[in-house]
């Protein structure tokens, strides 16, 4: 039993996608949440550069004393590297592996679709995980750079025309190509899962990687005997680093008024 906050970190809004699964699978369980809102997008930026903002986000939760840092960022779980993880005071999970793994569970004819920030697809992180599960697997990915500076100026709405002609140029090609699961690779898209699904329509099935991590933390806590076992509701606390006006204005619309807790201005850097 461990009563200390699970820890989650995004550049932005993308990372309570899996807040908002892991408040409703673990609700007795405290969150603390960072969004890197002076620095997003993460997408564009050098390995160098995520590598320097990993550090410092996963910093920020463990001086929050957290037990898990759950980076809820397909850019970030893309390119951190395992040796650095386990070297960590505190647990660590990325995106990438569970949502692989439930991708290849999901797919009928083995071809997948994965889409996600320019950092994650150059990266392969997904491929080379799926690889791994099934190595004849056949995969199409795209970057779509766009998305999140879409999504975080609040495009979000299921009939918003900007971010559906987008949605159609990203997702249509993936389409075309014949994929029958598409992994929400960047944890900002399911955010927009409506939309994308309305563009990829029912044959497609969606993995959503903000699930899948909170599916796999709830997990991992559980192995490790770190639930905390307690009457209560979980609090929530959210921390980001620029103002927190509109990312609690979006955030609050995504999240609905189910979840609500704090949310403060830090400087992690
Ligand atoms: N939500 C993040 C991801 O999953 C970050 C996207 C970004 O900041 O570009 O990749």
């Amino acid at each position: 039993m461990d009563k200390r906050p699970i820890g989650v970190f995004d550049s932005g809004l993308g990372g309570l996608t899996a807040v908002k699964e892991l408040a409703a699978l673990l609700p007795h369980e405290d969150i603390v949440y960072f969004g890197d809102t002076a620095r997003v997008p993460y997408g564009p930026r050098s390995r160098d550069t995520l590598l320097k903002y990993a550090h410092e986000d996963i910093h920020f939760l463990v001086s929050k004393k957290v037990k898990l840092a759950l980076a809820a960022c397909g850019t970030i779980s893309s390119i951190y590297p395992p040796k650095l993880a386990q070297k960590l005071p505190v647990s660590y999970l990325g995106v990438v592996e569970p949502t692989a793994k439930a991708a290849v569970a999901a797919s009928r004819t083995g071809h997948i679709g994965i889409i996600g920030t320019r950092a994650t697809i150059k990266s392969n992180s997904y491929a080379n995980a799926i690889l791994k599960l099934l190595p004849q697997a056949k995969l199409t990915s795209m970057a779509c750079p766009l998305f999140v500076p879409v999504i975080e100026g609040g495009y979000i709405d299921r009939t918003n025309p900007i971010t559906t002609t987008l949605a159609q140029e990203y997702l249509l090609p993936l389409v075309n190509e014949g994929i029958d699961t598409l992994i929400l690779g960047c944890t900002h898209y399911p955010i927009i899962r409506d939309i994308i699904a309305d563009v990829v329509g029912p044959d497609v099935v969606l993995i959503d990687s903000g699930r899948e991590s909170a599916l796999a933390a709830r997990d991992l806590l559980s192995r490790q005997e770190l639930l905390a076992e307690r009457e209560r509701a979980g609090r929530l606390s959210f921390y980001v680093s620029d103002s927190p006006d509109s990312f609690a204005e979006i955030g609050g619309l995504f999240l609905g008024s189910q979840l609500t807790g704090t949310c403060e201005q830090v400087s992690v850097g």
